[in-house]
């Protein structure tokens, strides 16, 4: 959990993934989306901002090869898998548009193959990467790691759905205290409601309610 900024407004840290660790250097990757992640992109070398973590759990290793499905800045939270276990994913990574692929170059580098998908055929084939899963998954059945929008991940859950495949999704829910106080984040799963903070954000796909 990230301050934004230097006053009380916005009060509330935000939530990001640990992008990549090296010694002492901690990296974050975001997308400007309102006034907070605006607020941050005015840091300059040298400002102090305060922050909270490691917080919640992560994406269990993969044993064998595996399937990556990235939306959008949802790459963030696979970039660490990619890294660790390089040429090992097939990832398919999905945005809006070109410029929202984000890191493209170097996910390819780490991706055994790369399939990409825009809204708006700018890059890579024009649709969902969810269309693109949906056919690739046909007789396969390798562990799947998700991260993106709700929506995505719903159809994610719909796609696995049924056919025996371990799959984990890593929820984007709005966030406050992000320490398992306020519950402000939980979200429905077949066994009640869970904090994304604390027991996730990473769950297994099948427990979510959507
Ligand atoms: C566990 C976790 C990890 C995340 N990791 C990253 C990351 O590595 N990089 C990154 O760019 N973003 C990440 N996000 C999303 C990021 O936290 C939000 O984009 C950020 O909090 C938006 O703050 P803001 O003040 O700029 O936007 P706000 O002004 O608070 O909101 C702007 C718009 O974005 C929507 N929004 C805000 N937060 C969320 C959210 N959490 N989920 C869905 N919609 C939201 C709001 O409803 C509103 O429409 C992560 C979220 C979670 C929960
Ligand atoms: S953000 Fe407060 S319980 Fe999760």
């Amino acid at each position: 959990m990230l301050q934004v900024g230097k006053t009380y407004d916005p009060l509330l840290k935000r939530p990001f993934c640990i992008f990549k660790r090296e010694g002492n250097v901690i990296q974050f990757v975001y997308r400007i989306r309102g006034k907070g992640t605006r607020l941050l992109s005015n840091c300059k070398k040298g400002d102090i901002i305060q922050a909270i973590g490691p917080l919640g759990n992560s994406y269990p290793a993969p044993k064998k090869d595996f399937i990556a499905v990235a939306g959008g800045i949802g790459i963030a939270s696979l970039f660490p898998l990619l890294e660790r276990f390089k040429n090992k994913a097939f990832l398919f990574y999905g945005a809006r548009t070109k410029n929202e692929l984000v890191m493209i170059n170097k996910a390819k580098s780490l991706a055994k193959k790369i399939f990409t998908t825009t809204d708006d055929g700018s890059i890579g084939q024009k649709g969902l990467i969810t269309d693109v899963l949906n056919d690739f998954l046909e007789n396969r059945t390798m562990p799947v790691y998700a991260g993106g929008p709700m929506p995505m991940l719903q159809k994610v859950s719909d796609i696995v759905a049924g056919r025996g495949i371990e799959c984990y999704a890593s929820l984007e829910e709005h966030m406050a205290c992000g320490v398992g106080a306020c519950l402000g984040c939980v979200v429905k799963t077949v066994s009640g409601y869970k904090r994304v903070c604390k027991e996730g954000p990473v769950f297994p796909i099948e427990e979510i309610v959507w």
